[in-house]
């Protein structure tokens, strides 16, 4: 293992690539996959390199082979190997840590990835200037090899909730591709949280201002050995991505401007004023303390302009819950399915829904959340500063 001290990594930090590869129990495949990185980088990739396999101390020897690989191809192959602690997404973070390169390629070491792609991952950073390049299997030219009509349908399924609970996901059409290039210092490691196995998921809904490009692909079946991605990798993802969701956040604000809006309610029908007053006041104040609250907390606009138009619109996205609201009251009632508590409550769900909807896709989208950001400062994370 390369005891690299802080030192040695400053002096050779200057390469293009770092392919980092986590492993466990992958000694079938990671010696063929180095052997055939090496090939197609040394023909077609950048002037300088690196492999890094990090590697959670796998029973099977895996680091081993990358040690003898090591020797075969000096200064090009790293095993980085774990003793303490398991699990894929902090491997990958270990691994953009202790990258060398500009930018980095997270890749699978049993051929699902295939290695060609790499160096596509690169020059499409490199030619189009983006920060993040995924390889997608949803784009025209990709796809999945050998996966069961169940297997497709969990893939679409979670990639929608992506898209729904995740705003920022909107921008590629594989969020939760395992296989994809980011430019080192656009990752800010101490910033993420990840939760299972979905840390591009987590690097873009983070990532506001980068550049995203895709390459297309085809996913391939496993090589040797088995998989790691076992039932608990839903769940994991579901909680992770509710984690990334600004619909949490929006619930919570909403419950809050509800009180206001009883509570101013009553303090003015207290002085005697109209029913009608008093109900148009709460709910405009209601109102206004939401709207600041999503500007400040659920979507962090940290905006200076622009704000008058988005209050405008937030208008607009309430009111369309209202009238979702009293619409499906009505229709539910009238059909005889709900009584009239009922059939409110179920429109103040659906009501609900049309707000949430409207205030983060056209309110506070991704687009316009974008612009607000572009202008940020980029970070670097260089917070994790133990190694095993
Ligand atoms: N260091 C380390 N620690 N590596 C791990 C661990 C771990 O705990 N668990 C898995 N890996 C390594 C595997 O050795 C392999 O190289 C890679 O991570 C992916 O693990 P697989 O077990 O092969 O995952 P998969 O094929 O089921 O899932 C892949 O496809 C998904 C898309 O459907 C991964 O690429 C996912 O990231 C991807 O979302
Ligand atoms: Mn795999």
């Amino acid at each position: 293992m390369p005891q690299a001290g802080g030192d040695e990594r400053l002096e050779d930090n200057n390469i293009e690539l770092t392919v980092v590869v986590p492993t466990y129990n992958e000694a079938e495949n990671i010696g063929a996959l180095i052997d055939r990185l090496i090939e197609i980088l040394d023909r077609e990739g950048p002037q300088t390199y690196e492999v890094l396999v990090v590697d959670d101390n796998s029973p099977d020897g895996t680091c081993l082979i990358v040690r003898e690989k090591a020797m075969e191809y000096p200064g090009k192959v790293r095993c980085l190997l774990r003793r303490r602690g398991r699990g894929l997404a902090t491997a990958i973070m270990r691994g953009i840590y202790w990258a060398r390169g500009r930018y980095v390629v997270v890749m699978d070491a049993d051929f699902q990835h295939p290695p060609e792609i790499v160096p596509k991952l690169y020059w499409k950073a490199v030619s189009t200037g983006a920060d993040i390049v995924v390889a997608s299997r949803y784009r025209p030219g990709g796809g999945v090899e050998g996966w069961s009509r169940m297997r497709k349908l969990m893939s679409k399924t979670a990639n929608l909730i992506a898209r729904i609970l995740v705003p920022n996901t909107r921008k590629v059409t594989d969020p939760m591709s395992g296989f994809f290039l980011v430019r080192k210092d656009i990752v800010n490691l101490s910033d993420l949280r990840p939760r299972g196995y979905k840390i591009l998921m987590e690097i873009i809904a983070k990532a506001y201002s980068a550049r995203i490009e895709e390459v297309a692909y085809t996913f391939r079946n496993r090589a040797g050995g088995k998989s790691k991605l076992g039932l608990k990798t839903i769940v994991d993802f579901l909680l992770h991505a509710l984690s990334l969701s600004p619909l949490v956040k929006f619930s919570l604000v909403g419950l809050l401007g509800a009180l206001i809006n009883l509570g101013v309610m009553s303090g003015v029908l207290m002085t005697g004023a109209p029913l009608d007053v008093a109900s148009i006041l709460g709910i405009e104040t209601g109102l206004l303390f939401n709207f600041f609250l999503h500007e400040a907390w659920t979507f962090q606009t940290k905006m200076k302009g622009g704000w008058k138009s988005r209050l405008i619109g937030y208008h607009l996205a309430s009111s369309g819950g209202m009238i979702t609201n009293y619409l499906v009251m009505k229709g539910l009632t009238l059909a005889g399915i709900a009584t009239a508590l009922t059939g409110q409550a179920a429109g103040i769900i659906a009501g609900f829904g049309v707000n949430y909807a409207l205030s983060q896709s056209k309110v506070w989208g991704v687009d316009v959340i974008e612009r607000i950001k572009a202008g940020e400062i980029r970070k670097t994370g260089r917070t994790d500063k133990e190694m095993h």
